[in-house]
């Protein structure tokens, strides 16, 4: 039988956000679809790239999202949807590395009050870094969202984002 298409089952995915949803509905509708189309018999990059593009589909108020991935020594670019970033970060700078140093997920309403912030995109004005670590307490990385407006990123996005990051950790990545 043909590949089904990716557009018939994941319908949402390709459509303009419905509107009128709270923010909460969106990740409720995004994290089953989230958790259908990775899978851990895929290759890791294919499903880390997926899971950038599904999160900058639903958003609009995403301008950049993707993954650092730590090599033992630093952060390094992932899979990602938005412009040209940095290729490595270090462990303790900027939101990624202070977030994989302090294995906590930081929201900074504005970069600009973040010392030592990490400009990749002069225009991004708001952040929000997920540490990924896995089980037995290695760090694996960090999922890294940015928006060119001020303020875009609250608890409620902490909440799903790390509901998503866990999922991550204990069926995809190994
Ligand atoms: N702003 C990040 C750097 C990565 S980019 O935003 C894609 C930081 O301060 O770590």
């Amino acid at each position: 039988m043909a590949e089904t298409i990716l557009v018939d089952k994941y319908p949402s995915l390709f459509n303009k956000a419905e509107t009128g949803l709270s923010l909460e509905e969106q990740y409720k509708n995004l994290i089953p679809q989230l958790k259908s189309l990775l899978s851990p018999s895929d290759e890791l990059v294919s499903n880390l790239a997926n899971c950038a593009a599904a999160l900058k589909q639903t958003f609009e108020k995403i301008s950049w999202v993707g993954f650092y991935l730590y090599n033992g020594k630093e952060l390094y670019l992932g899979p990602f949807q938005g412009k040209i970033a940095c290729t490595t970060i270090k462990i303790g700078k900027g939101v990624c590395g202070t977030a994989a140093e302090k294995r906590k997920t930081l929201i900074v309403p504005d970069v600009s009050k973040f010392p030592e912030h990490i400009y990749c995109d002069p225009d991004s004005k708001s952040e929000i870094v997920v540490p990924l670590v896995k089980r037995n307490g290695n760090l694996f990385g960090v999922l890294d969202l940015d928006s060119t407006e001020l303020n875009s990123f609250n608890e409620t996005d902490k909440k799903y984002l790390e509901e998503i990051c866990n999922f991550l950790i204990s069926v995809i990545i190994n």
